[in-house]
Formats: structure tokens, C-alpha cells, sequence
């Protein structure tokens, strides 16, 4: 008898994945809801969306369920944001000493104005000290438990940060990084620049680099990596209204060709389930029904489903009102891949970052910026 001894696609310090394929952190949507329908589709890593630090260390009843994890996601993912070295340490401590997860990312793409005008998120790697200590203490405070970084290109062209940020989270023992390929200034408009993701890639050799921007079908997937070589690849708008999009990743890298052509039955049903996971992780119908409504244009983007029955769904008021509100579209409608494939999500214009002041004379933090870091974040939600 031969045994085979199978090699995982991708490892992120001790956790092997069979698939390359990370779920990208995505604010107000990748709570343990989605992450589980996505999770019933495909294999990878599904990352929750960005948890303050501070809050976490304040314990405030929002962040301990943002931070909960249902007993089938067999591997948590909490991504963390904070910009003082010692708060972020605090909460990756509560995270490893209470066994509350298995992998921890910290977020330093963020380019929402909130976020970078206190100089966190995407604004932050421009200061190499601040960004050396955070990454230290995250990392060695997290022990075994592997922590990743995730951030943007830089600031703007004048102000690129990708290949410093690399190296000095290799040397700072983090497990992997990953790059959008795109600028703070860029947010989501044009394209995301992947010849960025093969240059860090060849930049930082020990650890694995995961490229990130773009990834719209299984087909993006494989491109990226083979135009860039990165290690695995993180997905988010493209996942928006078609969780499947994980089966269709883990075929791909799988070598199949097998691929979701969900008509619009199928769809109604993953829109149903993604319904009726909010009400168990909400503990409310109303709040479940009120949150299912931002998803309703991306499930049905590119299937002829009128503009009443559009607004109705989009107002949907319990899951019986849904049932009645699906009850009425023709489940016999087929895929079409034109309408459904392509762009989905966020895209907007460029924008000048709002910074704190002075944030751009120097590379490192001069004395009163490291007094002003006075952590006040207890309001921001990513992006
Ligand atoms: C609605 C939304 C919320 C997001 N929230 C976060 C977040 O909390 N943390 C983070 O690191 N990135 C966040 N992002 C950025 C994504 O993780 C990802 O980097 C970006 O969308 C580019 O990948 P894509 O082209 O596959 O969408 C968010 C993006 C969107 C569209």
C-alpha cells in the first residue's frame, strides 16, 4: 500500500491550508456569517473583519461578538487594527491567552479618512519605527499563534512603503504578507498593480507573500500568481453576492475546471442561507434583515430581476416577508457570464489621504506625534 502524503497549497506559520486562498477582512461583512457560507463553498483562510484594538482591550460587548467564531470554523482569523504598540500587544494578548484565535492579521491597509487621519491603517507604514514596534510586540506576543500583516503599496506614488514594510515584518518573525496592490490615495479606483505584488515577492524570500487586488473569477486567481509568483492570493469584493466564488478558487488551484454557474434558484437559496446566518449571529430577525439588505444588489447583479422586486428585497422586513419576496422570481433563470462576472463592490475616485499633520516630513515619528498617539479609535470600522 502506498501512502501519499499531501502538501498544503499554502502555510501560514503552523496552519496548512489546502487551498491558497484567504478570505479578505471586509468591514460590516465578513462576520462569522459569511465566513461560514463562504466556508460551505471552498477551503482557505476567512478572516473576520477589522477589530480595534482598543475596543478589544476595553472588552466592549460589540467587539466580543464581532470576535466570536462559530464551533464549525475550525480555523479563527481576527484581524486587528491599532496604531500604539502597546494596545495592539494588549489585544493579541487577550486573543492568545483566552484561546479566542488561531491566526491573527493586523490591518495596515485601511485608507478610510478616520482611520488614516489618526494615522492608522494604510497611513501607518510610512513611519518604519511605529510600524517596527507594533509588529514586534504583535508577533512576539502572539507566540505560536502566526500573525500576518496586510497592507497597501504606500501613501501615494511619492510616499511608496510596500518593500520597506515587507522586509522589516520578515524580520519582525510575522508569518506572511500581503499587498493590495494599490495606494492610499488610489482607495478602489483603477487598477490594482500586480507588477507591485511580483516586486515584493522577490523582496521578502522567507515568509510567504500573498498578493491581493482585483481577483474578480478563479481565472484572476491563477494569473496573479502566475504573473507574480506570490505564494496565495486574497480575495474580497469579488467574493460580494457569490460566496461560491471559494468553490470555484479551490477547483482552480485544485486543477479542475469545475466552476459555480449558479442559475437564479440557486442564488435566491445562498441569499436565504446568508439571511438566516445573520439571525444567528445577530440574535435578531430585525437586525439580520436590516444588514441582508446591502447585499441584495450584488447576489442579483446581472440576472434579470426587475427594479420592484430589487427595491422590495432591498427593504426586506423578516424572513417570511423574504420567502414570499424569492417565492415570486423565476428559479428557472440560467447563469449568464456576462453581467455576472467582472467588477462588484467599491470602486470610487482618487482622493488625497487625510493624514495627521506633519505626517509626511519624516519617516519616523518626531516626539509630539509619538505623544499624540493616544489611542481614540473606538469608532472606526475599516475599509
Ligand atoms: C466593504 C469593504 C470593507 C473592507 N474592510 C476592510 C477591513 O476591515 N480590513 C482590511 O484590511 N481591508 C478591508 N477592506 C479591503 C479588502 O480587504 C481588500 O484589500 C480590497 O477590497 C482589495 O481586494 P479586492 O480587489 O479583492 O476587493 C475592505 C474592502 C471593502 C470593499
Amino acid at each position: 500500500m502506498t501512502t501519499t502524503v499531501s502538501t498544503p497549497a499554502l502555510s501560514i506559520g503552523p496552519i496548512a491550508l489546502d487551498s491558497p486562498v484567504v478570505l479578505a477582512p471586509m468591514a460590516g461583512i465578513t462576520n462569522t456569517a459569511f465566513r461560514r457560507l463562504c466556508r460551505e463553498y471552498g477551503a482557505g483562510l476567512y478572516v473576520s473583519e477589522m477589530i480595534t484594538s482598543r475596543a478589544l482591550v476595553e472588552r466592549t460587548p460589540e467587539t466580543m461578538r464581532l470576535i466570536s467564531h462559530h464551533p464549525s470554523e475550525s480555523l479563527r482569523s481576527v484581524q486587528l487594527y491599532g496604531v500604539d504598540p502597546k494596545t495592539v500587544e494588549a489585544a493579541v494578548g487577550i486573543l492568545v491567552d483566552e484561546d479566542r484565535a488561531d491566526h491573527i492579521d493586523l490591518n495596515f491597509g485601511c485608507p478610510v479618512p478616520k482611520v488614516t487621519r489618526r494615522g492608522g491603517g494604510s497611513a501607518l507604514p510610512w513611519k518604519r519605527d511605529l510600524f517596527g514596534a507594533i509588529v514586534r510586540r504583535a508577533a512576539r506576543r502572539a507566540g505560536d499563534i502566526p500573525v500576518t500583516v496586510k497592507m497597501r503599496i504606500g501613501i501615494d506614488e511619492s510616499h511608496v512603503t510596500y518593500l520597506d514594510a515587507g522586509r522589516i515584518a520578515e524580520d519582525a518573525g510575522v508569518a506572511a504578507v500581503a499587498l493590495h496592490g494599490r495606494t492610499a490615495a488610489q482607495h478602489y479606483s483603477g487598477k490594482a498593480d500586480w507588477t507591485a505584488i511580483a516586486k515584493l515577492k522577490e523582496a521578502v524570500t522567507s515568509i510567504p507573500v500573498l498578493g491581493n487586488g482585483d481577483i474578480w473569477q478563479a481565472e484572476d486567481a491563477l494569473r496573479m500568481v502566475d504573473e507574480t509568483g506570490v505564494d496565495g492570493v486574497v480575495v474580497g469584493r469579488g467574493c460580494l453576492g457569490r460566496p461560491w466564488l471559494f468553490g470555484d478558487l479551490a477547483a482552480a488551484f485544485a486543477g479542475s475546471d469545475t466552476r459555480f454557474r449558479p442559475g437564479l434558484g440557486q442564488v435566491a437559496d445562498a441569499f436565504r442561507r446568508h439571511a438566516e446566518l445573520l439571525v444567528e449571529f445577530f440574535g435578531e430577525e430585525d437586525r439580520a434583515c436590516r444588514d441582508i439588505r446591502k447585499h441584495v444588489a450584488w447576489y442579483f447583479k446581472g440576472y434579470p430581476v426587475g427594479g420592484d422586486a430589487r427595491r422590495e428585497l432591498a427593504a426586506v422586513e423578516s424572513l417570511a416577508h423574504m420567502d414570499e419576496l424569492l417565492g415570486r422570481l423565476d428559479r428557472d433563470i440560467p447563469y449568464v457570464a456576462e453581467g455576472i462576472e467582472g467588477q462588484r463592490g467599491r470602486a470610487g475616485s482618487p482622493r488625497t489621504p487625510a493624514l495627521p499633520d506633519g505626517w509626511l516630513d519624516s519617516p519616523e515619528l518626531t516626539p509630539a506625534q509619538r505623544e499624540a498617539l493616544i489611542e481614540d479609535e473606538s469608532d472606526t470600522r475599516g475599509g
